[in-house]
């Protein structure tokens, strides 16, 4: 059983290397979990020096999914598990070979999508955008009609535990684990506020004043809210209606394995995503950007959602919830789980948030 990790330990480190994260990220789940049970396996002296190996941020990974898959039905009997395991060593020649091609590819692109970290800004005044071609783009507050609809409680009736903004952004870490307790629509009601809430329209109904700030006021997002355990709502897919703050169920989901299998899936395999009470998914239009700063408007909309998210972070640490930041979804899963089209709006970044442990 422990054969593998003899082996794997006489290779050389680019081997190891190679080799973990093909089952890390490479093999099914439930040679993952195996491995990753031998590693915190501290009777093993091999296993043990892995793990001391690693960073502390990758131990607390390793531990959450340990900890959430040992019992799991994924995990195979570890005779079948190491067969696979010694499988993958026998071919990691052909693994390398793989990973050299692709590492070239992969390097081209990354040249090329650098070109999103640039300022696209040149003279404002000559700037061509349809603003300034005077095509009009004004805000409907309305939110969808002939849908159920739950206008949600007054943010300001969520119960805060930890009401000091200074001790909020001390405590603020990422949490991957989560109680099985519902949480309060009173408490959903704050979290949509502090990443969305509006406090005012202008006047000419272009632009709105919300808890984040957008560049030109423009705030490109939508927010999704898969729901699994809301106090009050049944779960989900729900859409938040910033301007009447009410949320909005655009597909029921009464099997929640149904759900949480979709949720895992559009997530890659996160199980922090499957178990969530609540999984934030925010989307953006594009246009609604690009109306005002064209081809500038990609860089703004990737900065302004970590306003999003941080606000998320901060209100969840004040409220007993804990959540953490999700860019490595499925981009086709994720758009189809919501019911987006994948062009004129996408998914940018996801958070699951539960009850802290
Ligand atoms: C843009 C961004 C994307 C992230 N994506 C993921 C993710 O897909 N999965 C995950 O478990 N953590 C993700 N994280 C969380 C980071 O791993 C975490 O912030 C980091 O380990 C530091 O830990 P801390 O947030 O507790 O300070 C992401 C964080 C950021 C800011």
């Amino acid at each position: 059983m422990l054969s593998f990790f003899l082996q794997y330990n006489e290779l050389e480190p680019i081997k190891q290397r190679v080799l973990l994260e093909e089952i890390q990220w490479g093999l099914n789940s439930p040679y993952k979990y195996y491995f990753l049970f031998l590693l915190n396996h501290e009777k093993d002296a091999s296993a043990a020096h892995f793990w001391n190996s690693q960073s502390t941020a990758m131990k607390e990974i390793f531990e959450e999914e340990i900890t959430m898959n040992l019992t799991s039905t994924m995990v195979t009997t570890p005779e079948e598990a190491d067969a696979k395991l010694m499988l993958a060593l026998t071919s990691i020649d052909v693994i390398i070979e793989e990973w050299e091609s692709m590492t070239v590819k992969i390097k081209e692109r990354a040249l090329q999508r650098r070109e999103i970290l640039k300022s696209d800004f040149i003279d404002l005044s000559k700037h061509i955008s349809d603003q300034n071609r005077g095509i009009s783009l004004k805000i409907n507050p309305a939110p969808p009609s002939g849908l159920k609809t739950i206008k949600l409680p007054e943010p300001n009736t969520a119960k805060i535990i930890e009401p000091s903004i200074a001790e909020c952004i001390k405590k603020r870490k990422s949490h991957r684990s989560y109680s099985t307790a519902a949480i309060p629509l009173s408490t959903l009601s704050f979290l949509l506020w502090a990443t969305q809430g509006v406090h005012r329209i202008s006047p000419n109904q272009v632009n709105s004043i919300r808890t984040v700030p957008s560049g030109g006021a423009r705030h490109p997002f939508e927010t999704w809210i898969v729901i699994q355990r809301v106090e009050g709502a049944e779960p989900g897919i729900w859409k938040y209606s910033p301007f009447t703050h009410e949320i909005v169920l655009t597909k029921r989901y009464p099997d929640l394995n149904d759900l949480g299998e979709k949720l895992f899936n559009a997530s890659l395999e996160q199980l922090w995503v499957r178990t969530a009470a609540i999984t934030f998914f925010w989307t953006c239009i594009p246009y609604r950007c690009e109306w005002r700063y064209s081809s500038g408007a990609s860089k703004l909309i990737l900065q302004e959602s970590g306003h999003i998210c941080q606000n998320l972070y901060l209100a969840c640490e004040a409220t007993g919830c804990g959540t953490v930041a999700i860019s490595a979804y499925h981009q086709e899963l994720s758009d189809s789980l919501l019911g987006v089209d994948g062009h004129e709006e996408l998914t940018v970044y996801i958070a699951p948030v539960g009850v802290r442990k």
